[in-house]
């Protein structure tokens, strides 16, 4: 069997692990792997590489994808599908694992439903976002990375009596945010699952600094959309080839409003891609692996157009097309257990 790889969307740790399961597993029986560079651009634009167990074998350290990523959409017009297709006859593939997000996996889906093209989806993501598994790889390594982040700026805040705003990724779900605030006693964090009570926020903060508690540190997730705002903040008005805002910049309100309605000297530190970058935690590194394990496990059973997942401890699969379209935000009961510490 000849399988086809590629990773799509944004980058995230984990993705090399994955890369490397999926070649290992396919050559254990008997398979030839392909990466398409640079998500579905590589299949619009013919551009392959070769990839074998031995030269595979130690990527699982390393960061990032070693096939690049883009977001390209090859759906947004007939000729990049016309290309995808022209590709996959091409190059012989039998099979192709997506590795990506919503917007990947979607291709995956269409590709499959409408084209009849063998594919198969792995789930990846920083956000967490992803409806359809427990858990997303990347998101791990994210949160340590602003966990390791707001230790840091906790000494520096608390030496200059400041309060420290810290914007993370994370798009329109909370996960990020919560996880890093939870673990970082943060004295308040906003999500965008809820509309944000900036009064009760200050309020907080000042009764802190009253009781003794000099320094403050808030963590804001990317999404939040403030009544002052007018929607999300935005860095620019382009979307991307999915349609999607780039968010950015709500942290810079959220400190000017503090340190307005407080008196407290506030300064933000934005994460941003920090958070997506570096080695994958040991967690990730195996979540990865064992998801792409299955994933060609089932390209050697046939078992196309499914997504692998995690369901508790468990590698199993679903219907692509069940999986994408939903996004899964922040669960409630991990807000209200954060909440016994806002108080
Ligand atoms: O989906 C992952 C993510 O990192 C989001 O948290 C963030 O909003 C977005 O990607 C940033 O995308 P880009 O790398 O295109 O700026």
């Amino acid at each position: 069997m000849k399988i086809g790889a590629l990773t799509g969307g944004g980058d995230c740790p984990g993705l090399n692990a994955v890369i490397r399961a999926v070649v290992r597993t396919n050559a254990n029986r008997g398979g030839t792997t392909i990466g398409f560079l640079e998500g579905w651009r590589g299949l619009v634009e013919n551009n392959s590489v070769e990839l074998t167990a031995e030269g595979t074998d130690d990527i699982i350290a390393r960061g990032g994808t070693i096939l690049g990523s883009s977001r390209t959409n090859p759906f947004k017009d007939d000729a990049g599908i016309g290309k995808v297709l022209e590709t996959i006859q091409s190059s012989g593939v039998d099979a192709l694992i997506a590795i990506g997000g919503d917007d990947t996996l979607g291709v995956a889906h269409r590709l499959n439903s409408e084209h009849g093209i063998n594919t198969i989806g792995i789930p990846k993501t920083i956000d967490n976002d992803l409806s359809s598994t427990d858990v997303t790889f990347g998101f791990d390594t994210s949160i340590n990375v602003v966990m390791e982040a707001v230790d840091r700026l906790r000494t520096t805040a608390e030496s200059h009596r400041r309060v420290m705003v810290i914007e993370t990724m994370g798009r329109h779900a909370g996960w990020i945010t919560c996880f890093s605030g939870v673990s970082t006693a943060a004295d308040y964090f906003l999500i965008p699952e809820e509309k944000p009570d900036l009064d009760y926020m200050c309020q907080l903060l000042k009764r802190r600094r009253q009781n003794g508690k000099m320094y403050g540190i808030v963590i804001v997730s990317e999404g939040v959309e403030l009544p002052s705002a007018d929607g999300f903040v935005t860095q620019d008005a382009e979307l991307d080839e999915f349609g999607h805002v780039k968010l950015g910049g709500v942290g810079e309100i959220v400190a000017e409003l503090i340190e307005r309605r407080t008196g407290i000297e506030t300064r933000v530190v934005t994460l941003g891609h920090l958070q997506r970058g570096g080695a994958p935690s040991a967690y990730d590194r195996v979540l990865g692996t064992r998801l792409g394990v299955h994933a060609a496990r089932l390209a050697h059973e046939g078992r196309f157009g499914q997504m692998v997942s995690l369901r508790g401890t468990q590698i199993t699969s679903v219907a692509l097309g069940d999986a994408v379209g939903e996004m899964r935000t922040l669960e409630p009961e991990f807000m209200e257990e954060a909440r016994e510490f806002f108080t």
